[in-house]
């Protein structure tokens, strides 16, 4: 089943089946929410965050392309600030699936064709596939950057990047590359890590719940985690001084040296499925 709402001129698409509910909103194409059935919300969602035209939501999926990070204006690309189409499917195994597409971008500068296709079932499935239309390859970038609730940051255990090297991506950082992760990731501070050539599924378990989530991926070698912890925080004018307390940021990404040559008419897809376990 799904309806739709409209907040502030943007549609919002409400799912709810058997398995779930979730909210998906076509500015940017973004899971702003998905609470399996007798769990509690899987995703954060910034008491701050802006929802209106042109401006990034602060929490939730944010599909990030064709661009990661600030390498040019708007950080982390155009895609997320856009308009998206939709459509809805009941689908037989009684998972439901949204398909949002994104054609034209005022800023794009070249011709594509960006498709998220987000399904819940048992588990959330984001698939974003994107095509160069036009005739000359295009070297882009991007990531599905989830944002996961947390009864506490302190509480949070990364399991599955074990002996992946990764940068350092803090503005304090006194080296950007030479790391490599010890054991599972723990935050204590600001953390800003580019695992730079891992394919490897994430659990991360809450130790204030007793919850574990697997965070599967496909069409990526780079996996962000971040937490911008106090400072950081107070700086963003959409996110709460407190709330980084409650939030893990683990992204399916094609960062840095896994950006993606697309060549004509060539599509790539890039993709993460989230489950409680
Ligand atoms: C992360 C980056 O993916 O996104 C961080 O690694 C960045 O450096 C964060 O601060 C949030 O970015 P934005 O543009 O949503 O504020």
């Amino acid at each position: 089943m799904f309806e739709t709402k409209t907040v502030n001129g943007i549609e919002i698409i409400e799912i709810s089946n058997a398995w779930g509910k979730a909210e998906i909103s076509t500015l940017g194409a973004h899971v702003m929410s998905w609470t399996p059935v007798n769990e509690k919300p899987v995703l954060w969602m910034s008491k701050k965050s802006y929802f209106e035209p042109g401006k990034p939501i602060r929490g939730g999926i944010p599909v990030c392309w064709p661009w990661f990070g600030g390498v040019k204006k708007p950080s982390h690309g155009f895609a997320r600030i856009e308009k998206w189409d939709h459509a809805v499917y009941e689908l037989e195994n009684g998972a439901t699936m949204a398909v949002l597409t994104l054609d034209q971008a005022e800023l794009a500068d070249f011709p594509f064709h960006a498709q998220l296709a987000v399904t819940m079932g048992k588990s959330l499935e984001v698939v974003l596939t994107v095509v160069n239309k036009g005739e000359t390859p295009v070297t882009v970038s991007g990531a599905l950057h989830t944002y996961f609730a947390v009864s506490d940051i302190a509480n949070v255990r990364i399991s599955g990047l074990d002996g992946a090297a990764f940068e350092d991506r803090r503005a304090s950082a006194a080296q950007v590359t030479g790391h490599v992760q010890d054991g599972e990731v723990a935050v204590d501070a600001e953390v800003d890590r580019l695992y730079t050539s891992t394919t490897a599924d994430v659990i991360y378990s809450d130790l204030g719940t007793g919850r574990s989530i697997l965070v599967e991926k496909l069409g990526s070698y780079s996996t962000v985690v971040w937490n911008p912890w106090i400072e950081k925080a107070k700086a963003m004018p959409d996110f709460g001084d407190q709330e980084f307390r409650k939030m893990i940021c683990i992204e399916a990404a094609n960062a840095g040296s896994d950006s993606r040559i697309l060549i004509p008419g060539v599509s790539h897809t890039l993709a993460q499925k989230i489950t409680v376990l």
